[in-house]
Parts: structure tokens; C-alpha cells; sequence
């Protein structure tokens, strides 16, 4: 509704229009536009277009710069080198392209939305029944719920499903033991805290376990439990599910202390899709697409080899009737597609499944499932290490909690907030130290590219100084100082000034800002978000050294300071929340 233009949009539209006419017979034609540090923009696409229709690049570059209106937004054009072209923007159209953003009162900073959006469903956030969440489970979290917000920001229709790992022989040996020892789950469902539910977990699951290697015949009844469960027995379907319930009062707690908000109708586990697996393998079957192999439903690939030279397959249904992990997903990606009606499916999943998710999709699209008008892409996500590098483990060599991870980065950050308390009382201080503290560790993971592994180093995420969530935090918090001290709600823009070096930087990249959505949204590119954010604060930081603000020259500069203060706020509140991290007013 209210979108707004950009500075590099408008001068890329000038450009476009005056190099099509000074070059008709080249059609549409890409300027190229970028910023430079020697104008406010350079466009660099001359050389090529020059080189292509054999023109001289520099006499090309002096004709569009003829053709190209000087004025209200370009304030200069000159041609540089062998044909570039820098660009100087007036301060004037700097802030009034910021005003019309301050004024979109949708929050949305004129940012415009998909006209004809389609429909993506995102697969993350997906731990395992029964198991104790790890760092692994951070990342498919923090990014997918990043990646979900962008493209709803956007104007995506977005679809979420929380493929759960709730199905599988495991639970057979734990239905069999909980029917043995009947009382172990026991208690009103809502009196119990997620910790409570997962040591009730953790308790039952080891029993189990110590019984099912130590007793042969346990062993047997556990194994007949399976083939109960998958018969669907009803009563050990019961069972079952109260270690799904069980399990997700576990879940919730963590994804609550993650400050993310996971929906129970869009957790649709493995075990959603089991009335489809006959159907999916008959389908693969009749068509060709799998073949019977030593009794088992395979998938071959010609591009897909073990070590030996022989083809590795893709097994949809083991020789003893069994469905596995490759059954279910690719049921999934049925009900994604002829339900859900999805154009594009996105797998928030380790790169170490990507085998995995190769040989499914390539599956699916020999089925006829997906293709040109429904695509599917693993974004798959790297390892976490530990300062030495390695795989990030505990000093004992286990893999690391995901809740002891969370509850020490809060603790670190409560001291750091603490120590730079000034009027804060002790309940602030807690709360906002699990503000920092968290978003200090969904930063970390944010801001770097998805697929690269990266360090978990708490010293660095909760540093004041850096590229850390923290810091913008901070930035954040001192405009809002300054705009109370100033007891300013809605400071208005000053077209009419002069704008000091470090005003025109600062306005320029805060007017990037949906440019830098866009590129992060269709990229699923949450760091490049990062990255501009963290540019932001840096710039803002250069203004306030530079340009005093309460105490600038006369009153109209103080209130465009003022001004270009809370449209700075209103930019990194928002992209902030777009990686799913609070910005608190105060710290
Ligand atoms: N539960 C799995 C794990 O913990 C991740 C599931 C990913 N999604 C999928 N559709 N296979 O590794």
C-alpha cells in the first residue's frame, strides 16, 4: 500500500530510461547500479552494453549523461574511468524519501509487498520425540523461523510444518517398558514443566533401554510392540502418544525460552503421513520411478555412487515391509504440494541430510511431483563447533543441551547488562538479560551463511564491540534515550537542510533497508540482513560522533537529527524482529 521508492530504484529507472534512449537498439538495458564511496552511486554497466553493440563506452556514458534530469533527486552525473558513471544524490531527496518511510503507518518502513505471492511451505523446527534437543536443532530453529518471517514479511503465503521425529522401532521398546511399569508418565498434563517432562523422558528412556539389552525376552515383546504400533493398535497407540504429549510440553518450554512461536496445528510429524506411504510406494512402484531390489522398493540414481562404483539407492520401503525416513518425506512432499497447494517447499535441515533430500527431491520430480512450477531446496545448515573447532561437545564429550547452551548465554548476558545498568531494577534486569542473552545466540547463528559451519563462542556472542546482536541492541537503546530525553514522539523531517557527510551515509543505507529484505528474503539469506543491520548501527554510530543531535546548531537541525534518529530505530526494530530478536527499549 504505502510503498515507497527507493533512492537507488528511482536514479536505476532514470538510468535505464536514459541509456535505452541513447542506445535503442539495444533494448532493455541493466545500468548496473551500486553504492561507491565516491559518489552516492556508480553504475557500471556501460563498459558491457558498449562492448556488446561495439560503441565507445566513455562517448555512450557522455550521451546518457546528457540524457539523464539533473534536479530533484540526482544532483550530479558525471562520467569517471573508461565509462562508469558516479551519481550524487540530493540531500533534499534523501530525506524526503526517508520521511515517506517514516510516514507508512504500517510499521512496515514503505517496504512493498508481493503483488501476486505464492505459496511456500517451510519445514524446520523439528526435534525428536523422546530425545533431548541439541545445538543442532538451534539452528533449524533460529534460521527457519528467520527465513519463515522475511517471506512473510514480503507478503508470502507462508505454510509451516514441524516435521517431528515421532515415528519409529525406538518406540516400540519404550511403549513395551511404559506398559510394564504403568505409572511412570504420570500426572496432569499442565502441571508440569518442560525440564520435569523430559527428565520423566530421559528416566523412562534409559530403563528401557538398560532392560532391552539385558533381557531377551523383553526384547521380544518389544519387538512385537512395533509391529503393534504399526498394525495401529489402539491401545499402544495410546501409549504412543502420551510420549508425543510428553515430548512436546518439553518442546514448547524450549521454543519459548527461544522466544519463538511454534503453532500446534503446524507440527505434522513423521507419523502424519503413515495413511500415505502404501500409496506413495504404489505410485513409485507402478510407474517405474522404484523398482523391487532383494525385496526392498529402491530408487536408483545414475549420479549417485558409493565408494565401491556401486549405485547407492534411495530404499522407500525396507524387504521386511517397513517404510523409513524416505517414505514419510516423500509423502510429505505429496500433501505439500497437492494439499497445501505449495510452490516452493524449504527444508531447514543439517547438511549432513543432504544426500538424503538430493535423492528425494530428484525422486519426487521423476514421480511428476515437482517441476518447473513447484520447487523444493534444502537449506541446509552447517555444524556447530566448539572454540577448538571440532564438532561443539561437552567437556565429557557429549553433545551439548540445547537448554544449558540458552540458560548460560542468559546468565552471561545478565552480567553484562548488569554491570551497564544504570536505572534498571532487578526484574528488568533479568528480563532483559534473556533478551540479550538469547538474541546474542540467534545472532551468532544468523550472521553468518547458513551452510558454513560456525564457532559457539559465548565470550564473543554477548561482546559489546563487534558484530554481535548485543551491540545493535545497545545502538537501539541509546536512540530511545536520546528521543525521551528530547521528549520527541514523532520528530519531522527537514527537507531544506544541508546534510553533514555522515546524515547522507547513514540516510542512504537506512533507505536500502527493503532493497536488503527482498535480497535476504528470495536468497532465504538471513546473514544479509545481518550484515546490513550491523552496517546501520556502525553508520549511526559515525553520526553521533560526528553530528551532535540535542545540541545541534538551531532547532530545525536538532529535529532532523531527531528525525533521522528514530527512522534509524524504526529500521534495525524491524529487521530485528525479522531475525526473531528483541529490541528492548531500554538496557
Ligand atoms: N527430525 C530430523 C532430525 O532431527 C529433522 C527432520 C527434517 N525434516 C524432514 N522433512 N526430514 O534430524
Amino acid at each position: 500500500m504505502a510503498s515507497v521508492t527507493s533512492l537507488s530504484d528511482s536514479v536505476h529507472q532514470r538510468l535505464a530510461a536514459a541509456l535505452s534512449a541513447a542506445l535503442p537498439q539495444a533494448g532493455s538495458a541493466e545500468p548496473l547500479l551500486r553504492r561507491s564511496d565516491r559518489a552516492d552511486f556508480q553504475a557500471n554497466g556501460i563498459l558491457a552494453l558498449a562492448k556488446k553493440e561495439k560503441a565507445n563506452p566513455r562517448e555512450l556514458a557522455t550521451q546518457v549523461v546528457s540524457r539523464v534530469e539533473s534536479g530533484e533527486v540526482i544532483k550530479d552525473i558525471e562520467v569517471s574511468g573508461p565509462g562508469f558513471l558516479n551519481i550524487t544524490i540530493t540531500d533534499r531527496a534523501i530525506v524526503e524519501t526517508l520521511a515517506a518511510r517514516y510516514a507508512d503507518d504500517t510499521g512496515r518502513l514503505g517496504v512493498p509487498q508481493a503483488q501476486q505471492p505464492g505459496t511456500t511451505v517451510i519445514d524446520y523446527a523439528q526435534p525428536n520425540v523422546a530425545k533431548e534437543m541439541h545445538v543442532g536443532h538451534l539452528r533449524s530453529a533460529v534460521i527457519g523461523d528467520s527465513v519463515m518471517r522475511l517471506l512473510e514479511f514480503t507478503g508470502e503465503h507462508v505454510v509451516r510444518r514441524h516435521h517431528i521425529g515421532d515415528w519409529g522401532t525406538q518406540f516400540g521398546m519404550l511403549i513395551q517398558y511404559l506398559e510394564e511399569h504403568p505409572h511412570e508418565l504420570d500426572h496432569k498434563a499442565d502441571e508440569i514443566s518442560g525440564e520435569e517432562a523430559m527428565s520423566n523422558l530421559d528416566r523412562l528412556y534409559k530403563a528401557a533401554r538398560k532392560l532391552f539389552d539385558a533381557d531377551e525376552e523383553f526384547k521380544t515383546r518389544a519387538r512385537r510392540r512395533v509391529v503393534d504400533l504399526q498394525a495401529g493398535d489402539p491401545q499402544t497407540l495410546a501409549m504412543w502418544q502420551k510420549f508425543v504429549d510428553e515430548s512436546k510440553i518439553y518442546f514448547f518450554s524450549v521454543f519459548e525460552k527461544l522466544d519463538m512461536e511454534i503453532r500446534d496445528e503446524d507440527i505434522v510429524g513423521e507419523s502424519g503421513y503413515n495413511d500415505m506411504l502404501a500409496e506413495t510406494c504404489r505410485l513409485l512402484e507402478e510407474s517405474g520411478v522404484a523398482v523391487r531390489s532383494e525385496g526392498a522398493l529402491c530408487v536408483f540414481f545414475d549420479d549417485i555412487k558409493g565408494p565401491d562404483g556401486n549405485p547407492v539407492p534411495l530404499i522407500v520401503q525396507k524387504s521386511d515391509g517397513g517404510y523409513g525416513y524416505a517414505a514419510t518425506d516423500l509423502s510429505a512432499i505429496r500433501d505439500r504440494v497437492f494439499n497445501l497447494k505449495a510452490n516452493n517447499i524449504i527444508y531447514v535441515v543439517d547438511a549432513r541430510q543432504s544426500l538424503h533430500f538430493k535423492m528425494v527431491f530428484e525422486t519426487a520430480r521423476k514421480a511428476g511431483w515437482l517441476g518447473d512450477d513447484v520447487k523444493a531446496y534444502q537449506l541446509a545448515f552447517g555444524t556447530v563447533l566448539g572454540k577448538d573447532g571440532k564438532p561443539f561437545k561437552t567437556r565429557e564429550g557429549e553433545t551439548v543441551r540445547l537448554v544449558d547452551l540458552l540458560d548460560e548465554a542468559i546468565d552471561r548476558a545478565s552480567a553484562v547488562v548488569r554491570e551497564k545498568a544504570q536505572d534498571l531494577s532487578e526484574e528488568e534486569i533479568a528480563e532483559r538479560g534473556t533478551q540479550v542473552g538469547v538474541g546474542a545466540v540467534k545472532y551468532a547463528d544468523l550472521s553468518t551463511s547458513a551452510n558454513r559451519d560456525y564457532k559457539f563462542d559465548l565470550d564473543q556472542m554477548v561482546s559489546l564491540n563487534g558484530d554481535t546482536s548485543v551491540y545493535l541492541q545497545y545502538a537501539y537503546a541509546r536512540i530511545q534515550s536520546i528521543l525521551r530525553k528530547a521528549g520527541a514522539s514523532r520528530p519531522v523531517a527537514h527537507p531544506e537542510l544541508e546534510l553533514h557527510e555522515a546524515e547522507r551515509a547513514l540516510g542512504l543505507h537506512a533507505d536500502a533497508f527493503a532493497a536488503t529484505v527482498a535480497e535476504a528474503a528470495t536468497e532465504y539469506a538471513p546473514h544479509k540482513l545481518a550484515a546490513y543491520l550491523y552496517q546501520l548501527a556502525s553508520l549511526y554510530t559515525t553520526f553521533y560522533d560526528k553530528c551532535p543531535v540535542l545540541k545541534a546548531e538551531t532547532p530545525e537541525q536538532i529535529e532532523n537529527r531527531l528525525f533521522l534518529c528514530d527512522v534509524t530505530a524504526r529500521t534495525l526494530h524491524q529487521g530485528m524482529a525479522l531475525l526473531g530478536i528483541r529490541t528492548p527499549e531500554r538496557l
